[in-house]
Order: C-alpha cells, then structure tokens, then sequence
C-alpha cells in the first residue's frame, strides 16, 4: 500500500476518523519503514494514536450524544481525575484578571464541559484534534446557550494556524496545555518548546499541567519534569507552580 492508502486503511476505525490527516501522517510517519509489513504499520500507528487521542476518551463519549456536563467530565480520564478541584482551579488561575478574558484551552478533550466552573464569564476557545470531542462540546455550548464558548477542530501541529486563532482572540489571553505536552512529545520530540516558543509571546498567561500519576496503575511518577522547568525557566517568567490532586500546574509568561 502507497502512504495514502495506509492512511485511509488507518482511519477505517471509527475513533480515527475524525482526526486531522496530519497527525495520522505524522503517527504513521514513526513506522512507515521497510522493515514492517502493511498490516504492521497500520498496527502500529493506531496503537499510537490511542495513545495520544483516545485512551483518556471512554468509547461511551463517543457514542451518545448529549448528556449532562457532570457525566461528561467524569467519562474521561483527565477531567474526572480534575473534577473536585474545578472551582479552586480556575478561581486561582483568574485570580488577577479582569475584564475581557479569552481562555485558549489547547488539546482541550472535553474540558470546555467544565464552563460551569469559571467564575466569571470567560470567552472559551478549546481546541482539539478529536472531532467527536469537538461536536460534542459545540453541542453542549448550544443547549446551554453558553454564547461565549465554542470548540474548534485543529491539529496543534498546525502552528501558523493556531498563531492565527490566538492573534484574533480579544482581550486578556489565556493558554490551558493541561495534560497536552505529553502528548504532543509523542508524535514529535521537543515539539512543546516549538509551540511555546512561537505561543507564549502572543498571550498574557500560559497554565501547563503534567499529571503526576500515572493512568494504569496509580503510581506517583518520580515526575522528572525538568527539561521542562528548566526550558520554561530560561525563557519565560514563572508565575507560579502548585499541585492539585494527581495534577501539577506550572502558569508562566513572557516578560515584555
Ligand atoms: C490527556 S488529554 C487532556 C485533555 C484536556 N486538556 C484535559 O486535561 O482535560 C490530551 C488531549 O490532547 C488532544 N491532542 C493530542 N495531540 C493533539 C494535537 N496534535 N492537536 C490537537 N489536540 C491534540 C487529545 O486528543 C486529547 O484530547
């Protein structure tokens, strides 16, 4: 099979199909290599995918259509671990702010459900590969006549693209990567320095998050996240660093 085919067989399985053909170029890319028969790189890539799209995404997300905010949250693995400390959360995050704040919530997975808990009337901006994720966070908005959110679907690979969206976005801006960078490592090495470099510069604030358990077994990580304080350190200014549940949040910008 030529490398168009491979993609098309790869996104055969429903999970797939509606993520942006870039990312799925970029998982095969990994092992579009002579020493794998066909069959195997279809294996291989989707094995990667599920690891970087939808392993944190119950299957029953995908199938129904619309439930309440509550159920949502807690069907996949990243919000429901947040869940008990949404208030808190993001009544630190926005702290200081006021007036006119847009929130960019990149590699969002349904977190856009968690509207509810900002308190005050943001402008939400989430961002994700997974199209199901996408319509069904739209979906939500629209019920809930939640005027000021919308979902949009977009490789984060997509840089120029997602320079773009942020440049439009008004007022103070805020950049969510919660629990993304690892993700985004997995298709392309050091690829979150790329992106913050090109990002930090055109927002206010940025909040990264790393989850300092692992997913399978419970376990605390012996979280060496130190390619990442020290890269954040050299080039921006941190704001702060905190830990809430099995989630560590490091906020920073860039000093003008
Ligand atoms: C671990 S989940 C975290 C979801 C959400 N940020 C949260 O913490 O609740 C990572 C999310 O990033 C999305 N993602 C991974 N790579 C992406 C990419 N290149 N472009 C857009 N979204 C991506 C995945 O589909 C998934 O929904």
């Amino acid at each position: 099979m030529n490398k168009k085919e491979l993609i098309e067989k790869v996104v055969q399985k429903k999970e797939f199909s509606e993520l942006p053909k870039r990312d799925v170029e970029k998982a095969l890319g990994h092992f579009d290599n002579v020493k794998y028969l066909d069959e195997e790189k279809v294996k291989l890539t989707r094995d990667l995918l599920r690891k970087v799209f939808s392993v944190f995404t119950s299957q029953k997300i995908l199938r129904l259509k619309e439930r309440d905010f509550e159920w949502v949250l807690k069907k996949h693995l990243s919000t429901r671990e947040r869940f008990p400390y949404y208030k808190k959360l993001y009544e630190k995050i926005l702290r200081n702010e006021l007036g006119n704040i847009t929130i960019f919530d990149l590699g969002s997975g349904v977190n856009g459900f968690s509207y509810p808990f900002f308190p005050k009337k943001v402008n939400y901006v989430g961002v994700e590969a997974m199209g199901q994720l996408v319509d069904l966070m739209n979906l939500y908005f629209s019920k809930k006549e939640i005027k000021k959110a919308m979902a949009v679907q977009q490789s984060l690979f997509e840089l120029e693209k997602i320079k773009k969206l942020l440049e439009e976005g008004k007022g103070k801006k805020i950049v969510f990567l919660f629990k993304t960078l690892d993700s985004l490592e997995m298709l392309e090495k050091d690829f979150s320095k790329k992106l913050l470099k090109k990002i930090v510069p055109l927002v206010d604030k940025v909040v990264v998050s790393f989850a300092t358990r692992s997913l399978g077994n419970g376990q605390r990580f012996r979280a060496n996240r130190r390619w990442f304080t020290d890269f954040v350190g050299s080039n921006f200014k941190i704001l702060s660093d905190f830990e809430f549940g099995n989630e560590r949040y490091i906020e920073f910008y860039k000093a003008k």
